[in-house]
């Protein structure tokens, strides 16, 4: 079976600061992850794992070397091409969530659908779906802040996957979760990756969900080990 590569780093490098300031996160990562995948990367804390899936998913640039999405350099498109690249074919779950307060759940949800110029009641309306997948259909209507840390998760996960991207990035994805919810989420993130053959990369120390991953790769000391 041919694989198809749906990420290629390629001796990514990533410096934060100068001078006295200056770290090295990233020391020359190479990482193929293949399309309709599930890969786990784990890794220490501060070992570079939210620096390397912001890379890839275009949210940080790196300092050097090349990252790959579908074999394209998205990267080093021009602004307007990155962020229309981004805004369709990924989805993203940030490790702190990122959900906006001043909306509410099926307003947050909905936001990637209307960056792809959905109408917006059809927006709200495919993120009330997309709530009730992730159980918590009932809280469509009200603000992120007043729920718990799980449910927020949730609602983020459903954010990440509602407009139907090639590559789902997930930062601790099961973080707040309980033992079952983490592995109705990850279960649901499989099927996506096995039934639509969607990308899917999470971040994780859970060690209750290794079982999901086709393939599970350690960063150590800026490298995957
Ligand atoms: N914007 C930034 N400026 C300076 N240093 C940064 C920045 N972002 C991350 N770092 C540093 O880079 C290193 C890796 O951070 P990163 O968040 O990628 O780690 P991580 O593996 O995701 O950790 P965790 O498991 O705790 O989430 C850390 O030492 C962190 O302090
Ligand atoms: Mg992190």
């Amino acid at each position: 079976m041919s694989r198809e590569s749906a990420v290629t780093c390629k001796g990514i490098t990533k410096v934060f600061g100068e001078g006295e300031n200056k770290v090295d996160v990233l020391m020359g990562v190479d990482l193929e992850v293949y399309k309709g995948e599930l890969l786990i990367l784990m890794g220490p804390s501060g070992s570079g794992k939210t620096t390397l899936i912001s890379i890839i998913a275009g949210i940080l640039t790196q300092t050097a070397g090349d990252c790959l999405l579908a074999n394209q350099d998205i990267n080093h498109a021009v602004d307007n091409e990155k962020t229309s690249y981004r805004g369709k074919h990924i989805g993203f779950v940030f490790q702190s969530f990122n959900l906006i307060p001043m909306l509410s759940c099926a307003e947050n949800v909905a936001i990637p659908l209307l960056l792809n110029h959905v109408d917006k009641k059809i927006a709200e309306e495919r993120g009330r779906e997309a709530l009730k997948e992730m159980d918590i259909g009932q809280k469509a209507d009200i603000s992120p802040r007043n729920l718990s840390g799980g449910q927020q998760q949730r609602v983020a996960i459903a954010r990440a996957m509602v407009h139907d991207p090639d590559l789902i990035v997930c930062d601790e994805p099961t973080s707040c979760l309980d033992h079952e919810m983490g592995l109705k989420i990850m279960g649901l993130l499989k099927k996506i990756s096995v039934e639509k053959k969607k990308t899917v990369i999470v971040v994780s120390h859970d060690l209750r969900i290794v079982n999901f991953a086709d393939r599970i790769v350690h960063l150590e000391d800026g490298k995957i080990i």
